[in-house]
C-alpha cells in the first residue's frame, strides 16, 4: 500500500501546491491523476519519488517511510531523458550497476524485448524516434522491478497510434512486475485505457477532488459501452473541477481531500 497523508507543499513564494492529500493505493493498483494545469500533479509525483520534501504531511509504502530517493520507486517523465553517451542497452541498465554483468545484461535483453526494441540494443539515442526513446525510458524504468511506478505525462508529446502502441507494452510489464502505478495525464481516453481509478485534482490548493472507479476488464476497446460510460464519468468529474466547490455541500472536503 502506497499511503499519503495530510500531504501538503507550499513552495517558497507561498503558492499552496498540495493542500493536505491523504490518498491509499493498494499494491498494484494503477490509478491516472487528471487535472488542469497547476493542480499539483507534477509536485505529487516529485514528493512521491523523494526528489522533494513536503512541507507537511508523510508518505508510506508498506508502512515504510518515503523520506528520500527509494530504489522501489520508479519515475518517467514527459521526455525520455536518456543519456546520449550510451547506448539503448546502457541507458536501460544504468541503474543496475551492482548487479553481476551478465545478470544485468539478461535483465536489459528481456526489458528491451518487452518493449519491441530487442533489435535496437546497440543503437544510440539520437538514431531513436521519440516513440521508440520513450519506450526505453519505460523499459529502464521496469527493469529495476519498481514496487511504485510514477508517470508523469509519458505519452503526451507522441501521436495517437504510437501511444496506443506503448499503453499496450505499458500493460505488458505491469502484467509481469505489478507495480502500483501513479501516471499523470491529461487524456481522458488514456485514463479509461490504463487505469483502475482517476482522480481528477483541482488547483489552489492543489487538491483530490472526485475519484472515478474504473472497473472494466482489460483489454479495453475505447468504443466498448462500458468505456463510453467511463469516458462520460470522468469528464463530468473534471467538469465540476472546474466550478467553484460549495464547501458547505461537502464538509467532509472542507479540510483537504481523502481518497
Ligand atoms: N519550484 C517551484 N517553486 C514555486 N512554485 C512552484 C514550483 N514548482 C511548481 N510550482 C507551482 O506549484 C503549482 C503546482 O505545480 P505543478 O508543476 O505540480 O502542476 P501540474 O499539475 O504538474 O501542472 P501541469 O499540468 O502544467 O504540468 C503551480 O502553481 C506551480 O506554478
Ligand atoms: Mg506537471
Amino acid at each position: 500500500m502506497l499511503s499519503l497523508q495530510s500531504l501538503s507543499k507550499t513552495y517558497a513564494d507561498g503558492t499552496r501546491a498540495l493542500d493536505a492529500i491523504d490518498l491509499s493505493v493498494p499494491n498494484a493498483e494503477i490509478v491516472a491523476l487528471i487535472g488542469g494545469s497547476g493542480c499539483g500533479k507534477t509536485t505529487l509525483l516529485r514528493l512521491i519519488a523523494g526528489l522533494d520534501r513536503p512541507s507537511a504531511g508523510a508518505i508510506a509504502l508498506d508502512g515504510e517511510p518515503i523520506t528520500g530517493p527509494h530504489p522501489g520507486v520508479g519515475l518517467v517523465f514527459q521526455e525520455p531523458r536518456l543519456l546520449p553517451w550510451l547506448d539503448v542497452a546502457g541507458n536501460v541498465g544504468f541503474g543496475l550497476g551492482e548487479l553481476p554483468r551478465r545478470a544485468r545484461a539478461e535483465r536489459v535483453a528481456h526489458a528491451l524485448e518487452r518493449v519491441g526494441l530487442a533489435e535496437h540494443a546497440g543503437r544510440w539515442p539520437r538514431e531513436l524516434s521519440g516513440g521508440q526513446q520513450q519506450r526505453v525510458s519505460i523499459a529502464r524504468a521496469f527493469v529495476a522491478n519498481p514496487r511504485v511506478l510514477l508517470l508523469d505525462e509519458p505519452f503526451s508529446a507522441l501521436d495517437a497510434f504510437t501511444r496506443k502502441d506503448l499503453h499496450r507494452h505499458l500493460l505488458a510489464l505491469w502484467e509481469e512486475v505489478r507495480p502500483t502505478v501513479l501516471i499523470v495525464t491529461h487524456d481522458v481516453g488514456e485514463a479509461v485505457a490504463l487505469a483502475d481509478r482517476a482522480i481528477v485534482m483541482r488547483p489552489k490548493p492543489g487538491r483530490l477532488d472526485e475519484s472515478v472507479a474504473l472497473d472494466l476488464a482489460r483489454p479495453r476497446e475505447p468504443s466498448a459501452p462500458t468505456s463510453e460510460a467511463a469516458t462520460r464519468a470522468i469528464l463530468g468529474a473534471l467538469d465540476r473541477s472546474l466550478r467553484p466547490r460549495d464547501a458547505a455541500r461537502t464538509p467532509e472536503l472542507a479540510g483537504g481531500s481523502s481518497f
